[in-house]
């Protein structure tokens, strides 16, 4: 019987695209699916998408759309760019696909029925407009974090999950799987959270209609981590008599370190309760900065990895993330560190063995590997690199993994470079160090196949080895193969050319298009009304009329306008701007004004023209 082995990713929430942190996860489950493939483990990999809950219903409301038709597009960008990165999935599960509700409604109805789930009242603090509730630590000052309105106290029924009554089981299968969390530092911290003692878990929602309904009360919408946990089973089909993946079941889930919590406390409490064995294994890893800083939209530094892959391609961006930091830590990504490394581990070591050993097989030995046997060298070398990279892969240990193929590849340039056959006159000699050469590199692609897969397949199709990649199809020993030198593998970036083509990317950025331009919707308006916001000297609160509209508008112009003077005003405005709370007030849009030091004067039009009129 084969050994099997299941690995997942979270599955992505569909109200943001996708981004390095998304990728990172999904790079390294499908490096460690296919490492587990190659060493002919029946390997199930599993990712998908997050598709309810408050968060998407109000991104789909900000979209002015409903929220299955954004997660319709959304799940799209995911789809893509793990094709671009080439990711080997066995499938792709979204949580509003009738098989995972099934399964949710399924656990959550055996739980209610067992007495694990009961109905009880939520208490928190309430923002009626927004409808939502906040704890005292996302609204310490007790004000709305969305709009800035007060809040209330206020009670919200809802289905609670007994996971009191699951810490001291939870403790125990802690003890008996010494090796549940990796790394063991955040094992400790999960373990000190439960010993602290845990309350039960709200897992029912009253407040938004986007989620799965609980099968018995249809006010209540499921909570979305109740839901979407579930699907590491559903996807599977658990426990269902005839489906050929439920034996895949218990999984190893790789996550980031700030959803560890919902994989290693509240998941196989819920799975416990349900009678199922908990997952096998939850690895975390840590997050990436960008360029130093923490990524953000507006900071405007989210790494796109549909970009990198352009810049860099696939398997240099794969090689990055896992090389450049330890699995489990933070990191930073720059683009002056990808580069570097591309530079030395990939043109320099990597390439530059490859296009040496071809190289000098073409000129001494008519292209095809010499015909000798036993290389011991070599060969122990290999098989000490096997077993110390084995050893690091099942740990998650991507970084020293590649530290040891980095090591023999140092070694095997090493050994090309002392043994000098640009001048060796013993031909024996000459083809042992060719050889060895020639099998060390076939044995790296192998060891390389499942971070570049790329890379990977074009080594040893350039060996001439056209076989699947899968260490029972491996063989030391392949004298007499053919050597096609081919393009370079990894080209080296030039950071002084750099400097250069950023001053000129510079210039071209201080230009807009036309598009740009024509994304403004600028309209004339009346000012009917005008009064200061309390407790500010800048803010003036405006009435403006547009043709049939009326709208209000919160603008910083009350250090230069005494509100009377500016009643009947004709002015300029923005008229698409989202919307947005000023000092609690809402502003419809924004005016313009031109600015000399610190005195302000508001654009209008020289004619009279009516209030509304578009702006070309
Ligand atoms: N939908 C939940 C997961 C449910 S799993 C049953 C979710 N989705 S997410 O899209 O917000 O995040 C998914 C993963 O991306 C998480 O593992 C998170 O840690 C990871 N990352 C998000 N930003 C990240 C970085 N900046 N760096 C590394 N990973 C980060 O959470």
């Amino acid at each position: 019987m084969k050994e099997s082995f299941y690995i997942t990713t979270p599955i992505y929430y569909v109200n943001d695209i996708p981004h390095i942190g998304h990728a990172y996860t999904t790079i390294a489950a499908d490096t460690m699916a296919r490492y587990k493939r190659m060493s002919g483990c029946d390997t199930f990999f599993l990712t998908g998408t997050d598709e309810h809950g408050q968060k998407i219903e109000r991104a789909a409301k900000a979209h002015e759309t409903s929220p299955i038709e954004l997660a319709d597009k959304v799940v799209i960008r995911f789809k893509n760019l793990w094709k671009r990165l080439d990711i080997t999935n066995d499938d792709f599960i979204r949580t509003t696909e009738p098989r995972h509700l099934k399964f949710v409604q399924l656990l959550f109805n055996k739980l209610y029925e067992q007495g694990d789930i009961y109905l009880g009242n939520y208490e928190g603090w309430y923002c009626t407009p927004c409808e939502s509730f906040f704890t005292e630590t996302e609204a310490p000052d007790k004000s709305c974090p969305q709009c800035g309105r007060t809040l209330e106290k206020l009670k919200e029924e809802s289905y609670f999950f007994r996971l009191s009554r699951y810490q001291n089981k939870l403790l125990e299968f802690y003890k008996s799987h010494p090796n549940f969390v990796i790394p063991n530092t955040r094992f400790n911290e999960v373990k000190s959270f439960v010993t602290r003692g845990l309350q039960d878990l709200s897992v029912s929602r009253t407040s938004f209609s986007w989620g799965i309904p609980v099968p018995f009360d249809d006010k209540h919408v499921i909570y979305v981590w109740f839901d979407a946990l579930i699907n590491y089973i559903s996807a599977i089909n658990y426990g269902c008599k005839n489906s050929e993946t439920s034996r895949y079941w218990p999984a190893v889930h790789i996550v980031g370190k700030d959803i560890l919590q919902f994989h290693a406390v509240y998941w196989p409490a819920m799975l416990i309760a349900g009678g199922i064995e908990p997952p096998k294994q939850v690895v975390a890893h840590g997050w990436w900065t960008s360029e130093g800083k923490k990524m953000s939209k507006s900071l405007g530094n989210v790494v796109d990895p549909n970009s990198m892959i352009s810049q860099f391609g696939r398997d240099s961006f794969r090689y990055f993330l896992l090389r450049d930091v330890p699995f489990g830590q933070d990191g930073d990504f720059s683009i002056k560190a990808i580069k570097n490394r591309i530079n030395s581990d990939l043109a320099n070591d990597l390439g530059n063995l490859f296009n040496r050993v071809a190289t000098l097989i073409k000129k001494n030995s008519s292209g095809l590997i010499p015909d000798v046997s036993g290389l011991p060298e070599a060969e122990e070398n290999f098989e000490k690199m096997h077993k110390s990279a084995a050893e690091s892969m099942e740990k998650f240990d991507f970084l020293n993994a590649l530290k040891s193929i980095w090591n023999y590849i140092s070694w095997t340039n090493k050994f090309i470079t002392d043994a000098k056959p640009w001048a060796l006159t013993d031909k024996n000699k000459l083809d042992v160090t060719l050889a060895s050469a020639a099998y060390a590199l076939h044995a790296i692609a192998y060891e390389l196949a499942p971070f570049m897969p790329d890379t990977a397949e074009v080594i040893k199709r350039r060996l001439s080895d056209n076989s699947e990649f899968k260490w029972d199809n491996f063989k030391w020993d392949i004298r007499g193969s053919k050597v096609e030198k081919g393009e370079i593998l990894f080209r080296r970036y030039d950071f002084k050319k750099d400097v250069k083509e950023n001053k000129d990317h510079e210039k071209e950025k201080s230009h807009i298009s036309i598009d740009d331009v024509m994304k403004l919707e600028l309209k004339t308006a009346e000012i009917v009304s005008a009064k200061r916001v309390e407790k500010s000297e800048k803010l003036i609160k405006l009435e403006v009329s547009l043709k049939d509209e009326k709208r209000t508008i919160v603008a910083g112009i009350g250090k230069s306008y005494n509100p009377e003077e500016l009643i009947g005003k004709k002015i300029i405005i923005v008229a698409n701007l989202a919307p947005r709370q000023l000092l609690g007030i809402q502003s419809n849009g924004m005016l313009l004004a031109a600015s000399n030091k610190d005195t302000l004067s508001l654009l209008s039009v020289d004619k009279d023209i009516d209030s509304g009129s578009p702006i070309h």
